[in-house]
């Protein structure tokens, strides 16, 4: 019996790219993934996939696994459940939830999610936030609203000129991956174009820094730029600060971390499920100035971050200073099948480098 039981568990170390199983023996259904840490315990929120190509879109929810060392996941179930089909909720049955991320406030003890919605049937053309609260780490979190970021609000720095510049973003085809041709990010102005609905937000993440200050990072812009928002006192909405980093970069995956006082950002290029080449960034103060360094990953397969995109960092429990890379490897034909890349970061001063590993421990 007891060998048994063993075979199911997943084994003290992390090998990326394999199947892992949670405490039932099923591969862990979170993409798109982040995690918690609260009283010892790590909960890891992601999108739950189904099988198929058609498991992409949101027929389920957002899944929460706890674990207290990272290797071991227990099986928590869906946090937050998608509405019935043909209920015309935001979050219904068959729109697009992606890159859920979940924070706690100290000061009104809930626990806040927020994630990347698309409504059903429009593509990533809607390209909102989307947030949900609960009182439970596990949930049942309750779905609150969908919003564009900051709306008639200027990011900090937005000079006069394009505040009250003319607007040629109206009328053009975006690919989401490159700016249409012959035109500036500064003459297309995205931002003034949705300053009144507010700005898009595609690929996102959460960040608490340790003045409780939370911050919202987001593809926006197309995807051109990433905006840095910070959030009001209680985590349910947009402060109405924020800056623009990046511009023209089509950064996408955005993964922020701290470390030794400074900012870090890992991030990816912007070739939608397919993996590209990985990008890092540095800061002394969240607002910038953002340095862009290298790409991360170092050795066979850099060039495609070894098939995977950013999604998280952590640092390893009881290991101060060791950061863990978590990575998505999605497979768009099978959705449910896609696999965790989960790696240690190393670094070369402020240049953070993640190499590969068949199988390692913290
Ligand atoms: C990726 C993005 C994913 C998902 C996908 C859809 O670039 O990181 O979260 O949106 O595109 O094609």
């Amino acid at each position: 019996m007891a060998l048994a039981f063993c075979s199911l568990r997943a084994e003290d170390s992390f090998k990326p790219g394999e199947i892992w199983p949670d405490n039932k023996g099923v591969h862990i259904n979170a993409h798109g993934g982040g995690l918690l840490l609260r009283d010892g315990v790590y909960y890891w929120y992601g999108e739950h996939k189904t099988k198929g190509s058609g498991g992409n879109v949101a027929n389920v929810g957002i899944h929460c696994y706890s674990s207290k060392d990272l290797y071991h996941w227990k099986d928590e179930g869906i946090a937050l459940e998608v509405a019935p089909a043909g209920s015309g909720s935001d979050i219904e049955k068959g729109s697009i939830i992606e890159r859920p991320k979940v924070i706690y406030n100290r000061k009104t003890g809930k626990y806040v999610m927020w994630f990347h919605l698309e409504r059903k049937g429009r593509g990533y053309q809607s390209a909102c936030a989307g947030i949900a609260a609960g009182d439970s780490p596990t949930g049942p979190f309750t779905f609150i609203r969908s919003t564009r970021a900051s709306a008639g609000h200027w990011p900090e720095g937005y000079s006069e000129a394009l505040k009250n510049g003319p607007v040629r973003a109206a009328g053009k085809n975006f690919s989401g991956g490159s700016l249409p041709g012959q035109v500036t990010l500064d003459e297309l102005n995205i931002v003034k174009r949705d300053f009144d609905r507010g700005q898009m937000v595609r690929d996102m993440t959460l960040f608490v820094d340790d003045d409780d200050n939370a911050y919202h990072i987001y593809s926006s812009e197309e995807n051109s730029t990433l905006h840095i928002a910070l959030l009001s006192s209680d985590y349910l909405s947009h402060s109405g600060k924020y800056a623009r980093i990046f511009p023209g970069r089509f950064m996408e995956a955005p993964a922020l971390f701290k470390r030794e006082g400074r900012y870090y950002l890992l991030m990816s290029g912007c070739t939608g499920w397919a993996p590209n080449a990985g990008r890092s960034a540095v800061a002394d103060s969240i607002w910038g100035p953002w340095v862009e360094l290298k790409n991360p990953f170092q050795g066979k397969g850099a060039n495609t971050s070894f098939r995977s995109q950013s999604t998280y960092v952590v640092e390893a429990p009881g290991k101060k200073g060791n950061f863990i890379y978590m990575g998505d490897r999605w497979n768009p034909g099978n959705a449910i099948d896609g696999r965790h890349i989960w790696l240690p970061i190393r670094f070369e001063n402020t240049q953070p480098v993640i190499e590969w590993a068949e199988s390692w421990k913290y």
